[in-house]
């Protein structure tokens, strides 16, 4: 029999998660449906309103209609569909106050996890480096190595409520940097990036001559009125920026498997010239469904209004759990608990699993400044009263492993 894994290429070999390794990590499908077969619920997925009905009745007559009318059994453009470009191009001037082109700088992508190693693939190759905040997404740092490079994390901490530090960013940089990753607001802290401290970080990148791709996939919720500030609007990064957007979380329609790139024409000029190659094209239906989704935005704004009210009550009852600290959301959709009086993420997390029979992440998979938390997605369930129910399980778990440790 051939060994078949010495032909693999150095970076996919050791990828984990698939037919012959058991990670309980949340997003590799067998873990998550077996436990959802024998009855347990998943907070571990960051899909909006997750596994309840919730699509908004504009949407769905759109898609109807669309069915009916049979087109959709063709291709859109591997670029994207042109009125759904036309449609995201108002929305992002609209929000960053820059003229956006349709035919110049939008790409359309099947999701946004296609979209981040896109935006790279033109960049990274053998040897390079990309620093990557930790904790963050846990793509930014398997995205670097499948692409041959790698990811250096640098590190974020709860006490800086998580923003960017430069000094641990110049201690970092090699001539082998070659990108800054982020994900902005950041997944699992729920950080959103300040605005000064966003603009030492962009002129590090500007002085040293590096590409940004900043992942906003939840750029739509941002709470308290905090700033939103998008890096591309700040001097010298439009030309060197890539903003991943995403209408799966904040318009909650992760099943449409819609996202975007955003950039200047001379990078857009290579992404589409290889679209076709790396991403086919995205898919007719969902793109007319996206654009009935960014043209009507009260979706986005009767899920603020829910999802803020979510985010608070879970503040108030996980942060009155002995042993346990959290801050309360600054974005999304989102909590992000420190257990580390309680055990190591992984315990605490499995311990919630066997108990409240419920799947929440171990915060050590999103970097080593991971270790110590669990992410759990509190948006999950369209009733309040059910979201309340499964915050109250967690609870009762992790206060019973406080008493078993005698915090109080
Ligand atoms: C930070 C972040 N970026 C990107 C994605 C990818 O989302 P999608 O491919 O559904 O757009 C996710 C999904 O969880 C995410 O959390």
């Amino acid at each position: 029999m051939i060994d078949i894994k010495t032909k693999i290429n150095d970076h996919f070999r050791d990828v984990q998660g698939g037919l012959f390794e058991s990670i309980s990590k949340a997003d590799v499908g067998e873990v998550v449906s077996n436990f959802a077969l024998q009855g347990g619920e998943i907070m571990a997925w960051a899909d909006p309103f997750y596994p309840d009905p919730s699509l908004p009745r504009s949407v769905k007559d759109t898609l109807m209609k669309a069915i009916e009318d049979g087109y959709v059994a063709h291709y859109t453009p591997p670029i994207g569909m042109p009125k759904l470009r036309e449609t995201i191009a108002r929305v992002v001037s609209k929000r960053t106050g820059i003229p956006i082109n349709p035919n110049r700088n939008v790409i359309v992508t099947p999701g946004s996890d296609s979209g981040l190693i896109y935006s790279m693939m033109p960049f990274i190759s053998a040897g390079d480096e990309v620093l990557v905040p930790s904790p963050s997404y846990p793509s930014n740092f398997l995205n670097p190595r499948l692409l041959g490079g790698k990811a250096v994390p640098v590190p974020l901490s709860f006490e800086d409520n998580y923003q960017p530090n430069i000094e641990e960013f110049k201690k970092r940089l090699s001539d082998r940097t070659k990108m800054v990753l982020i994900t902005h607001p950041n997944n699992p802290t729920t950080t959103v990036f300040r605005r000064k401290n966003l603009e030492i970080l962009c002129e590090f990148i500007v002085k040293n001559d590096l590409i940004l791709v900043s992942d906003q996939a939840f750029e739509d919720h941002i709470f308290d009125g905090i700033e939103f500030v998008s890096p591309c609007t700040l001097p010298g990064m439009w030309e060197r920026t890539l903003t991943v957007c995403s209408i799966s979380k904040g318009i909650g329609l992760s099943g449409l498997r819609i996202g975007y790139i955003i950039s200047d024409d001379q990078i857009m000029d290579t992404l589409y010239g290889a679209a076709v190659n790396v991403l086919g094209a995205s898919c007719t239906l969902s793109s007319l469904a996206a654009i009935t989704a960014l043209e009507d935005d009260s979706h986005l704004a009767r899920n603020f209004e829910k999802l803020e009210a979510r985010r608070r009550v879970a503040h108030r009852i996980f942060n009155s759990i002995p042993g346990v600290r959290t801050a309360i959301s600054e974005s999304g959709i989102l909590s992000w608990l420190d257990v580390s009086a309680l055990g190591t993420s992984e315990e605490v997390a499995d311990r919630i699993k066997r108990d409240a029979k419920i799947l929440v992440n171990p915060g050590s998979q999103y970097g080593a400044q991971g270790e110590g938390f669990i992410r759990i997605v509190t948006a999950c369930f369209t009733e309040e009263s059910d979201a309340l129910l499964r915050f109250e399980r967690i609870s009762a778990v992790l206060e019973q492993m406080a008493a078993e440790r005698g915090i109080s």
